[in-house]
């Protein structure tokens, strides 16, 4: 009895131990594994094939150590039940050569899940063959140099939730070539594609209108079309789409539309639609969409009133700057409205407390006075108002400020004397002031010349920029960002952008004003200043020497006013001018020699009529010896390096900016709903100029 049931117990067991292999995983389908095979050999592996993927390998070249059993290859996975291979994953394995009508990958029928993603398919058609594959769910063979028409036939395939097909150029050769959607046209590739969820074509030549059909397309969660020679009217429906939660369609400049005014429970998390046509105003609901964490619309065409609760800069917006920013400013750190077509006063907004390090308001209508209360804005390091119509008196309640590096208030209405007043409010961490193109009147401060003491001693070895940060958080992720501090001023007698700005840069530009009295010795003593612009006022007296003790000036500017007396002699210590210029004044006598004044023009003297010698073609009169050449010609070893830094700081302020706009990119906008509710969180910025990645950015930051 025992013996019977030991019997039994032993060979059920045997049979359970025999049997399970089987019943789990049935050996792949003979025909299956040869076709694999024989797609594998369709091909030569080639490093190169998956370039845009570091981690790429040949995992084709693995199979036959894997075993007979193709269920059991790498990249491949089959039905359980059946053994039907009805997943392929060759993503990124370094396959070359193209891919043949015939190929015998399209006697994998059972196929759902296939992609080809980051190989190299030789720009080769994508075989109408793949209708063949009807179980299709997924298709990937985006980044995989297919080129040519997308064929019909990938409009049978029904059971699609996904569709990836971009970009298929090589970014090394843009020009070769890539996927065109033209006949069949995209309406007519999706139009029986009803459980499409994910549609990308980034980078296919659509060339076409967008059909209004996608918005009846209710399974859509992600399109993305940019990039795609779209023009017209985009169609709204599209943005009711029940599950939408990516829309991109950038870089279709033909493309118009409006953003519509969003449900609260719309789930859209990313809306990118920069460098298109879209224009109207920005719904003020986008401020509320409780998903949304990525917003772009930079070089668009919005315009209009702010919606109540955000901020953009370089838009056309206009109206006034709402004063609710204000009650935001205890969590921004910087705030850039600059380029906008604001009008009316500053909002006197500035709450005690805030932590605003950064104020751009310039290149706007703004008029009015200046708000007292900018004086709360304790943490500020860098205010530029300019090019505004504000009308006021010199702001010598900002000298409170402990950090203020930088003011910029030039091409304003700004009147009367900069009268200094109190002896602890003189701006004492201040290196750059632009108050040119204004209508001051009066002596020169020289209080402040005297007291500005940032602009005296500087560190040539520091390298470092203006740089200000913040952190947000995104979906529990923490970002830093960094970003510099950015301006545009005349030096050189150029418009330069600065991209940004070097610590040491130190700068004092009071030109076009009507400053009169006498330039003071004091100014001699602001060693570390390498532009000094008082052009076109109506000073009097000499050229005080004590200029020359300015080692680091490559920019002195003092034409256009009402100067006498001789050059003096002690300027050619100044080894790094590169930009003199003294015309239009009262000077007399002998122009020095040597040095940087070997290399000066006309141009720097001319409208002197006293002033003689070289480069003017009057004679001095021989009986007085012209002045000797200086003798100090030691010195511009060392601080060559900084001399030709100005120039540098514009340099290289391109190429870095250029980096950092690639990575903090332009308007992004991220909200959750807690920061609007709670925290309010808002950056926003954006790219301007020469595609050279300056960044002008507005930041709302807690
Ligand atoms: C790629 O295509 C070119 C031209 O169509 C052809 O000459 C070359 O042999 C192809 N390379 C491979 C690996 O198939
Ligand atoms: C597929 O067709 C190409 C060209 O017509 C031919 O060279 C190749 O041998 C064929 N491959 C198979 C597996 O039949
Ligand atoms: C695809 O299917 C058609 C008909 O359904 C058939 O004629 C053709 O041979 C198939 N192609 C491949 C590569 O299996
Ligand atoms: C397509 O495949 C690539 C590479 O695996 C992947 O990065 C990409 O996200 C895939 N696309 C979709 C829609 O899954
Ligand atoms: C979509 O399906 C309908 C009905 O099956 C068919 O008549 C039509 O031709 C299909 N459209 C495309 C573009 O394949
Ligand atoms: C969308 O579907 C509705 C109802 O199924 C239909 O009436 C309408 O014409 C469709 N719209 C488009 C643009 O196909
Ligand atoms: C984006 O738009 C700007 C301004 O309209 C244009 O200068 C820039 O070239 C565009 N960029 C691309 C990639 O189209
Ligand atoms: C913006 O609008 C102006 C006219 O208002 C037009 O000239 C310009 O082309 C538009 N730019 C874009 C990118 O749509
Ligand atoms: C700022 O907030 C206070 C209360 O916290 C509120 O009374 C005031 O109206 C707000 N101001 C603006 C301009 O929103
Ligand atoms: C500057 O001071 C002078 C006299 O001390 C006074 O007349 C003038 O009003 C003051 N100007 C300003 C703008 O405070
Ligand atoms: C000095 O300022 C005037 C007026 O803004 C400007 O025209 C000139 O080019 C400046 N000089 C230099 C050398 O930058
Ligand atoms: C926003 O659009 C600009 C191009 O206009 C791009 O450079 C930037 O990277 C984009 N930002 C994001 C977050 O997509």
């Amino acid at each position: 009895m025992v013996s019977f049931f030991a019997h039994f117990l032993f060979f059920t067991i045997l049979l359970v131990f025999s049997f399970q292999p089987y019943s789990q995983h049935p050996l792949c389908r003979r025909d299956e594994c040869l076709a694999l095979l024989q797609f594998k050999e369709s091909f030569v592996i080639d490093k190169h094939a998956s370039f845009d993927d570091p981690f790429a390998y040949p995992k084709v070249n693995l199979w036959k150590s894997q075993g007979m059993d193709c269920c059991f290859w790498e990249g491949i996975w089959c039905d359980q039940d059946t053994g039907h291979v009805t997943g392929l994953d060759l993503s990124s394995s370094c396959l070359l050569g193209s891919i043949n009508f015939n190929s015998s990958l399209f006697h994998l029928f059972h196929l759902e899940h296939l992609n080809l993603a980051f190989n190299n398919f030789n720009y080769s058609k994508i075989p109408s063959a793949f209708a063949n594959l009807s179980s299709l769910s997924y298709l990937n063979l985006s980044n995989s140099l297919l080129a040519g028409q997308i064929p019909s036939e990938l409009s049978r395939l029904t059971s699609l939730s996904t569709l990836d097909l971009a970009p298929n150029y090589n970014p090394f050769s843009p020009t070769k070539g890539w996927l065109e959607l033209k006949r069949p046209n995209l309406r007519s590739l999706v139009e029986n594609l009803t459980s499409l969820e994910y549609l990308r074509l980034t980078g296919t030549k659509i060339n076409s209108k967008i059909p209004s059909t996608l918005a009846n397309m209710s399974s859509l969660r992600y399109i993305r079309l940019g990039d795609c020679g779209l023009f017209g009217e985009f169609p709204m429906a599209i943005f009711q789409l029940p599950k939408l939660q990516v829309l991109t369609v950038t870089y279709n400049p033909g493309l118009t539309g409006n953003l519509p005014e969003f449900h609260f429970h719309n789930q859209l998390m990313i809306l990118t639609v920069q460098n298109t046509s879209f224009s109207g105003k920005l719904p003020a609901s986008i401020g509320m969409l409780s998903s949304l964490k990525v917003l772009n619309v930079s070089q668009c065409n919005f315009s209009g009133l702010l919606p109540s609760s955000l901020d953009l800069s370089h838009n056309k917006l206009n109206g006034m700057i709402p004063p609710c920013i204000g009650n935001f400013s205890k969590s921004l750190v910087s705030l850039n409205l600059q380029g906008n077509n604001f009008k009316g006063p500053i909002p006197p907004m500035w709450v005690t407390g805030n932590n605003l390090k950064m104020i751009q308001l310039g290149q706007n209508n703004l008029k009015g006075k200046l708000p007292r209360s900018l004086a709360n804005c304790r943490m500020l390091e860098f205010l530029d108002l300019g090019n505004n119509h504000i009308r006021d008196t010199f702001p010598y309640w900002l000298g409170t400020l402990p950090r203020l590096k930088i003011l910029i208030l030039h091409f304003n209405k700004l009147y009367g004397a900069i009268n200094v007043t109190e002896s602890n409010s003189l701006f004492p961490s201040l290196h750059i002031v632009d108050l040119s193109h204004n209508e001051f009147v009066g002596l020169l401060p020289t209080k402040y010349f005297n007291a500005w003491s940032a602009m005296v001693d500087i560190d040539k070895e520091n390298t470092k920029y203006w740089l200000t940060y913040d952190n947000c958080e995104i979906s529990g992720y923490v970002f830093l960002n960094a970003y510099p501090y950015s301006m545009t001023i005349i030096n050189k007698g150029l418009k330069m952008e600065y991209e940004k700005i070097i610590e040491i840069f130190s700068t004092i530009d009071l030109s076009c004003n009507k400053f009169e009295g006498e330039i003071p010795d004091v100014l001699g003593r602001l060693k570390g200043l390498q532009l000094l612009n008082l052009s076109n006022n109506i000073l009097v007296g000499p050229i005080p020497p004590a200029l020359g003790n300015l080692k680091n000036i490559e920019t002195l500017d003092l034409s256009q006013n009402k100067l006498t007396g001789s050059i003096p002699t002690q300027l050619t210590q100044l080894n790094f001018l590169e930009v003199f210029n003294i015309s239009h004044n009262h000077l007399t006598g002998p122009i020095p020699k040597g040095q940087q004044f070997d290399t000066f023009d006309n141009s720097s003297f001319d409208g002197n009529s006293g002033l003689c010698g070289l480069p003017l073609s009057r004679k001095c009169d021989n009986s007085k010896a012209s002045p000797p050449p200086s003798s100090t010609s030691k010195g511009n070893e060392d601080s060559g390096l900084l001399a030709k830094f100005s120039w540098k700081t514009v340099a290289l302020g391109y190429g870095c900016g250029f980096l950092v706009g690639v990575v903090i990119g332009n308007i992004v906008f991220a909200t959750i709903r807690e920061w609007l509710m709670r925290t309010y969180r808002i950056r926003l910025s954006r790219r301007k100029g020469k595609g050279s990645g300056r960044l002008n950015r507005i930041r709302m930051m807690q």
